[in-house]
Order: structure tokens, then sequence, then C-alpha cells
């Protein structure tokens, strides 16, 4: 290309080069252009024109005719023609659509007949129309008129290019200039031969400008649950998926919260109307009623006070996971067991910067014969630490549920955030479900732990489906 550009100091154009150096494909022409410009040998002009092209509509009427044509042309060729003989020659889609065009051009219906003060010009004016189709172009009158019909046109960015030789690329001895085959992508038919054995291949410019490829992946809040998901997996856990409709009874009772603890008001959980009521195992609620009276045959002393079995079985949106956990160790109180969730909890929280009345939770166990808070505490740590946090410290904290109970806290840009809650199941719990072996069981918000992954400061940025931001999200 540049041996052909030295003897011409002109513009070139796209076809002077193809022309010139007897190539007939234009990638080939642009990406020599654009290595010589990359040089300095050449410098290159771009300029962008907008043009119209037909759009699908466009292209059916061009193939199929235009729709007032089709109808100009049926009404002309018979005399008389109703709306009613219309609209069983034509789609109910053209039909109604197509009058509007012919009205727009002056005919009118009268008494259910088509009439036209000017036939010869509404024809005229069709003509005109056919022939736009026919060759599109900005510059025509009609250009308005079709940028307003729904797909007939559409535009497009034309760009061209030219190329000038600059001094540095006439100064070039034209002996200097060897031609040589460089490859510049590697073919499973290049690899069967041995030809690139002696080849030489073009260098990548990877300080090149690139345009980001944008494709379709999982939303971060998937995409962190899915990375969740595998560590629980991998570290031996099997996962647990369960209904967040629930009981009071499962969610609270048999986790001996108090049946007047602060946190089952209406203020905090969401009863339901429908269900408002779930019928319970009654051996279950006589179970509960005497841990939570007296302790049952524990040795604790209970609550004290006196159960109610109806608001055992008022329905509510779970307000924990750790509702599903129980019900899993109710139905197995004897297999050792290691089990995670990872889901959505609900609960009656004002919407601000750190809270969601809808949010997820991170929950599991480990049951089995000499369970114990070390053994806690390093599953945790190690989950954080596969999380890229291996900074995790606890702290004593209380739940009515677990004893010890404690808080999990990570180290985060030189602070330590609290994640969850964590302890080991108290007999209250354990005992009425014929569990024998310690359980340690933790839950966790997965929105907090989001919040650092992502660097979030508002947590409602997560649900928003702001797609600038959602496209700019690191890949998890
Ligand atoms: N359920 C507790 C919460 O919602 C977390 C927790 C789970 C604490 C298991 C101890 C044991 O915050």
């Amino acid at each position: 290309m540049l041996r052909a550009m030295q003897n011409q100091q002109e513009n070139w154009s796209l076809d002077e080069i193809l022309l010139a150096c007897d190539w007939n494909d234009q990638a080939v022409a642009v990406s020599a252009g654009h290595g010589l410009s990359n040089l300095g040998l050449v410098k290159m002009t771009e300029s962008s024109i907008t043009d119209v092209i037909l759009g699908s509509e466009g292209e059916n009427a061009a193939s199929g005719g235009l729709l007032e044509a089709r109808l100009w042309d049926f009404i002309q060729s018979n005399p008389g023609v109703t709306m009613k003989d219309l609209s069983t020659h034509f789609e109910r889609h053209e039909s109604g659509p197509g009058i509007g065009l012919l009205k727009g051009l002056g005919v009118s219906l009268q008494g259910g007949a088509f009439a036209c003060e000017d036939t010869e010009a509404v024809s005229n004016a069709i003509a005109a129309r056919i022939s736009f189709i026919e060759s599109p172009s900005i510059n025509d009158p009609l250009f308005e008129h079709f940028k307003g019909r729904k797909n007939l046109i559409e535009m497009v960015e034309v760009v061209t290019r030219s190329w000038r030789i600059t001094k540095a690329g006439s100064a070039i001895s034209s002996e200097d200039l060897e031609e040589v085959v460089r490859i510049a992508e590697i073919t499973p038919e290049l690899l069967q031969t041995d030809d690139w054995k002696d080849a030489q291949f073009r260098p990548y410019d990877v300080s090149l400008e690139a345009s980001m490829p944008r494709s379709g992946r999982s939303h971060p809040m998937q995409a962190l649950i899915e990375r969740i998901r595998s560590i629980f997996l991998e570290m031996g856990f099997s996962e647990l998926v369960d209904d967040y409709v629930q009981t009071a009874g499962w969610n609270m009772d048999a986790l001996f919260i108090p049946q007047d603890h602060p946190a089952r008001e209406m203020q905090d959980t969401f009863y339901l109307d429908n269900p408002k009521q779930i019928k319970l195992d009654p051996k279950m609620l006589s179970d509960w009623k005497a841990i939570h009276e007296h302790g049952g045959d524990t040795e604790s002393t209970g609550w004290g006070g006196e159960f109610n079995e109806e608001v055992s079985q008022k329905g509510l949106l779970r307000t924990h996971t750790t509702v599903n956990t129980i019900q899993y160790l109710a139905k197995n109180p004897t297999d050792p067991c290691r089990v995670f969730a990872i889901d959505r909890v609900f609960r009656k929280e004002k919407i601000d910067r750190t809270h969601l009345p809808e949010f997820h939770q991170i929950e599991g166990i480990i049951m089995e014969p000499g369970a114990n808070l070390g053994m806690l505490v390093s599953t945790l740590k190690t989950f954080y630490a596969k999380m890229g946090y291996p900074e995790v410290r606890v702290r004593p904290a209380y739940f009515p549920y677990t004893e010890p109970s404690l808080e999990i806290e990570v180290k985060w840009r030189g602070k330590w955030l609290e994640l969850g809650g964590a302890g080991i199941f108290r007999p209250e719990v354990t005992e009425p479900l014929g569990i024998k072996d310690p359980v340690c069981a933790w839950g966790m918000g997965l929105e907090r732990l989001a919040m650092l992954v992502l660097g979030l400061d508002d947590i409602r940025q997560l649900y928003i489906s702001d797609l600038e931001w959602l496209r700019n999200q690191p890949i998890l």
C-alpha cells in the first residue's frame, strides 16, 4: 500500500487503494492503512455521514408494495368498493392504518364508500412514496414523512476513510519496502499445515483503545450467591431450600424465643392474613408449651407464664432462615449433617441506606458428635477467608436459641463490621426434637456482605436495576 501511495501524494479513497493494490477485501485495506498510520507513514482521515436505509417494514414495502399503494390500487380497480370489502381483502392490521394513510392524502369515507376529489393527486403522491422506497435518501422531501412511520426506514452511520502519505512515508526508499505475509489470525486450517512454522505473526497492540464487549451476565447478587454456594458445597455442606411462608411456632417457639419477645411484635414481623393460621402437630405444640412454661424435661426453668398455641399457629413470612434449619433437624434429628441455605427473609424495616424489608441470609448448621465452638468459629473463618476476608473475629452476643452465642465481625478497610450471628443450639431447642449431638448454627446477612464485595455504601443500589451500574460491576 505504501509503495502504491508513493506514486501519488494526494488523498486516497478506499476504492482507489483497492484498485492500486489489487485487493478485493476492504478489511485488508483498512487494516493495512491502520498499520501504516500507526507507524506515522500515512495519515488517515475519517469522516462519517448519516445515511438512510430501509427498515424491516421498508423491506416489506419494497418487495410486496407500499401499504397505501396496495389499498389505493384496490380501490381504483374496484369502483364502489366499501370499507367492508377492504376488510375482507386486507388483514385487519393493514386496512385500519392503510385507510388512515389514504385519508391523509385526501381520500374520504362517505357512507362506507370511498370518495376523492383529486384522484390524480393521490396517485402522484403515492408514486412519489414508491420511488422513495426504491431509493431512499435523506435529501428527499419525503424523508421526514417516512421517519414518522414505524420501521420503514433506519438511520445508519457510514464511515468513509481516506489516506494520504506523510513525509516519513515518502522518505522510505522503495527498495527497502519488502512484502511479507503476516498472520493475523490463527485458525484450525492454518495449524493443520506446516505453513505457520516459517510465518510471521502480526503482533497485537494491547495499548490500543478497544470497545467494551457487552454481553448478558448474572446480576451481581446472583453471582455472589453462586460463589457462596460453591464455597459451602466445596466445604462439604449440602443445600437446603424451603418455603418462606411459615408459622410463628417454627420461626420462634421452636427456637425458644419467648412469646412476649419484642421481635415478634407486628412492627417487626409480617404476619399473614392468608394463611392466617397453619395447623401444627399437637405433639409439637405441647412439647413447646412445656419447654416455654417450665423447661419441659430439660433442666431449664423455661420462661414461665402461659404459652399460647394459637400464637404458634399464626402464618408469617419467615424473619430468618433458622426456621428452615430447625425443621430440617426436626425431620433428621439423629443423622450428623452439614447443611446451608442462602435465602430470602422478611422484616418490617424502614428502607434506608443499610436496611431493606426483604433481604437474604446465609444460614448453616453442623451437627455431629463433638461439634463445638472452635469448630464453629474455624468454619466461619474459613468461609470468609475463601470470600477474600481473612480477618474475622467473634464477640459474645445473645440469641434466645443459642448458648454460647456470638457475633461475627469481618475487618474491612480497617474497620470491624458485624456480619452475622452464631452459636450452639440450647437444649430447650434440641431436646424436644430428639437431637443428641451438639448443633453449631449461624446466620449471616448476604446484602451486608455484598456491600463489602461490591464496595457499596447504599444497600438499595443492589435492587434498583441501574443498567449502567450493573454493566460496570466486576465479575465475581
Ligand atoms: N437467626 C439469627 C438472625 O437472624 C442468626 C443466627 C442463626 C444466630 C443461628 C445464631 C444461630 O440474626
